[in-house]
């Protein structure tokens, strides 16, 4: 854990306001990478079960492997605290994980931004309110963005950081950061688009699936199939970019140019008139190929069969 202390030797101090489900486990994964962790909630009930939740939650992940430390070592760095002054003081890093309603979120952002340090980051848990919302009024905007977890977080390691316009860019370089060595995986969504990228990819698939139980196609369980025994074993390791780029010799480029037509069918037929034009087909191309040349295409495609191989 000697890596996760900040350069003047103190260990890095999160605040993590409101103590449901998100807020326990992201109080543990900050716990596990070695931050101070003092939570607060409002109600006493919620306080109480707290570190009960926090010490079955570590127990499970240390069977798991995903905690060396003994457990009651991760525990005690994580402190309740009845007071949202008291517990916020000292923080560099805020994660609110209120409930979902914004009246709730803008009066709590308008607080944090007068109880906090000028340097403290204060990022929303939220799926779908935008910081723009969110830290509207409060003098704190500058310092405020959505920092949107996976649930359950570290099991699903992705995070989204959703600045909002107002949001300084050393604030998301620092929060990247953070998060980085709180073992997750940070994401930078660079517009405050509904749905963020995680609900909206989610969304792409399930407003498919849906059309196809109502249009008779397929069951809601043979949908569940494809996807588990199908599209899912794939995108268990790879995205879908990475997916079809492999898929057809010549890479994504020619992927476009074989499938792009029946895709396009495809979406018009549910009223969606998106297609992948040539300018759409040549980014996508480019940033693959940066990230893949096409001269290691071969090997690559011998490493997915390799993870396919360890998941069949
Ligand atoms: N549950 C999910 O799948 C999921 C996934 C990603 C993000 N989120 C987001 O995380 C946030 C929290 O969700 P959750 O599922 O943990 O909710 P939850 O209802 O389990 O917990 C919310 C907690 O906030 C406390 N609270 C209420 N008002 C408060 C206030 N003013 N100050 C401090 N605490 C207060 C409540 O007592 C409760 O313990 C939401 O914004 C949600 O959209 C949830």
């Amino acid at each position: 854990m000697g890596d996760q202390e900040i350069p003047d030797g103190g260990p890095v101090q999160v605040a993590v306001v409101g103590g449901g489900s998100i807020g326990v486990a992201f109080a543990v994964v900050f716990a596990r990478a070695g931050f101070t962790v003092c939570l607060t909630d409002p109600d006493p009930q919620r306080r109480e079960a707290v570190p009960r939740e926090v010490t079955e939650r570590l127990d499970r992940w240390s069977r798991a492997g995903l905690v060396t430390e003994p457990a009651e070592q991760v525990a005690a760095r994580v402190r309740v605290e009845g007071e949202l002054a008291e517990a916020v003081a000292s923080a560099e890093l805020v994660q609110e994980c209120v409930p979902e309603r914004l009246e709730i979120k803008q009066e709590l952002f308008t607080e944090l931004g007068r109880l906090t340090g000028p340097d403290c980051i204060l990022a929303s848990s939220s799926s779908a309110i935008p910081s723009s919302q969110s830290a509207q009024g409060s003098d704190a905007a500058h310092r405020s963005l959505v920092a949107h977890p996976g649930n359950p977080p570290l099991l699903i390691p992705v995070i989204e950081l959703v600045p909002s316009p107002q949001t300084d860019p050393e604030v998301l370089d620092r929060a990247q950061e953070l998060y980085s060595r709180a073992g997750l995986s940070p994401v930078l969504v660079q517009k405050e688009v509904e749905g963020f990228v995680f609900n909206r990819l989610q969304g792409a698939v399930l407003r498919e699936a849906y059309a196809l139980v109502r249009d008779g196609v397929a069951t809601v369980e043979d949908i569940d199939t494809v996807m588990r025994d199908g599209l899912g074993r794939r995108w268990a390791f790879m995205g879908p970019f990475e997916t079809v780029d492999l898929n057809t010799r010549g890479g994504i480029a020619s992927h476009a140019e074989k499938m792009g037509p029946a895709y396009e069918r495809m979406g018009a037929e549910r009223g969606q008139h998106d297609p992948w034009t040539p300018e759409l087909v040549a980014e996508v191309t480019r940033q693959r190929r940066e990230l893949l040349p096409l001269d290691q295409w071969e090997q690559r495609i011998a490493w997915r069969d390799e993870q396919l191989l360890r998941r069949s």
